[in-house]
Order: structure tokens, then sequence, then C-alpha cells
């Protein structure tokens, strides 16, 4: 089964929120539909859609103003988060170990993380890519993890949010290195997300690209009419 993970970044209304539920609901798939919202927005999802955090902190509870805990998310009703996304680790100054940490309290707390790695286009260019992007997974995945708790997202951050997708070569070595490396781990049954500019007129090619088991939607995610064709073209 494919997964089609949206991600709304800090954008979106409850209004606006109630209708991306209604029409995902309507289409016919056999996709998981995750859409990862602003805590203000989170609820539970329903059949056809997982509503997820967008990240959720290091700590369990107390002195720690304007953080949300795993326990909080989970009481809303949603049932996963992002964690390591590429925006938060920049803001937050995040380093694998706190995002392991992040991941750790969502399994704590019934929430599936889907942990995010990438490389920028400076590591891409002094050809350390794959080696941030090993070293992503090694130490973003929390120590006692057990397979089928976490799902993985490759988004390469020269690509985010800038219109640009990585050729399908690329794509498929980044995911090749990304498997490789759960496998070394002793993960053999974990998704891996691709993300970076996803549209419906691309999506069916990434996702039928070898060891590419769904994808993560930014900027298309917002309207309907942009995300609701990238579920209905994913199969
Ligand atoms: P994008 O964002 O699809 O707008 O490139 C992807 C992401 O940040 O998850």
């Amino acid at each position: 089964m494919k997964i089609i993970a949206g991600n709304w970044k800090m954008n979106g209304t409850a209004a606006q929120l109630d209708e991306m539920i209604a029409a995902v609901s309507n289409v016919a798939t056999r996709a998981r539909v995750i859409l990862c919202v602003p805590y203000t927005l989170l609820r539970a999802g329903n059949a056809n859609i997982m509503i997820a955090a967008q990240n959720v902190s290091k700590f369990d509870a107390g002195a720690h103003t304007g953080d949300v805990s795993a326990a909080q998310v989970r009481a809303t009703g949603a049932t996963a988060t992002l964690v390591g996304h590429s925006e938060a680790r920049a803001a937050l100054g995040d380093t694998n170990a706190d995002v392991a940490m992040r991941a750790q309290n969502a399994i704590n707390n019934d929430l599936m993380p889907i942990i995010c790695v990438g490389e920028t286009d400076t590591e891409r260019d002094l050809g350390t890519g794959a080696d941030v992007v090993r070293r992503g997974v090694r130490e973003s995945v929390p120590q006692n993890a057990k397979n089928g708790e976490f799902i993985i997202a490759y988004e390469p951050r020269w690509a985010i949010g800038r219109g640009i997708t990585p050729s399908a070569p690329q794509i498929m070595d980044m995911h090749k290195i990304i498997r490789e490396t759960l496998d070394e781990m002793g993960f053999d049954n974990t998704p891996v997300l691709y993300g970076a500019s996803v549209t419906a007129q691309n999506v069916r090619d990434i996702i039928n690209i070898k060891n590419v088991d769904g994808v993560l939607v930014g900027g298309a995610s917002l309207k309907k009419q942009d995300f609701i064709p990238i579920i209905e073209n994913a199969e």
C-alpha cells in the first residue's frame, strides 16, 4: 500500500481541513493518506485519512513554553507526526540525536513518527549527500525503535519548496541507500517516502521508482484541486 502524506506547514484553517477531509474521504483509493497539520488543527482522522502533527517535543512535559508533547498530540486523536523536517531542524537547531528523542516520544505515545532526512545543496555538491542521508537514518531513528514503528521520508533539502524535482536516478540512488541502511539496522518493514516538489503531474513516475513507498507533499497538499489528483494518480 502506497502512502500519500501532505504537509500543510504553517497554513490552513479548521474550515479548510473539514473540506479536505471530506474531499479525501470521497476518493476511492487503496493508498493510505496522512495529513500533517498545524497543532491548532489536530483532531482524530477517519478510515480514509490519518491526521498528523508536524513535530513533537523532545520532552515529556513541564517548563517548555511554546512546546507541545507527543502525549498532547495523541490526546487530540491524531495518530502520527513528522519529526526532523528540514524546516523544523533549521528553526530549532535540531541534531539527529534531537530528532531521535522526538521520534522516541512519538512512539512512546502511540504516534507513528515520519522521520525526515535529506541533504542540502552544499552537501550534495561536496559529494557528501549520501553520507549525510545514511547518518540521518542511523542517528535519527531511536535506538529502541522496532520494525514497523516508524516511517522514513527522504527530503532533498535542495529541492523542497523550490519546484525542483531530482531526476529519477537521483531519487532511486538515495532510496537504495536508505533501504540498505535500514536493512543493516534490522528494519525490513519501514516505508520510505520521497518528498520535494511532488505534483499531480510527477507523482506516478516518482511513486513507481524502486524503494519509493509513497510521497510527502508540501505546497501541492494545500488545495483539494491539487492534492486529490495526486492521490488519484498515485495508483
Ligand atoms: P514541497 O515541500 O512539496 O512544497 O517541495 C515538501 C516538504 O517540505 O515536505
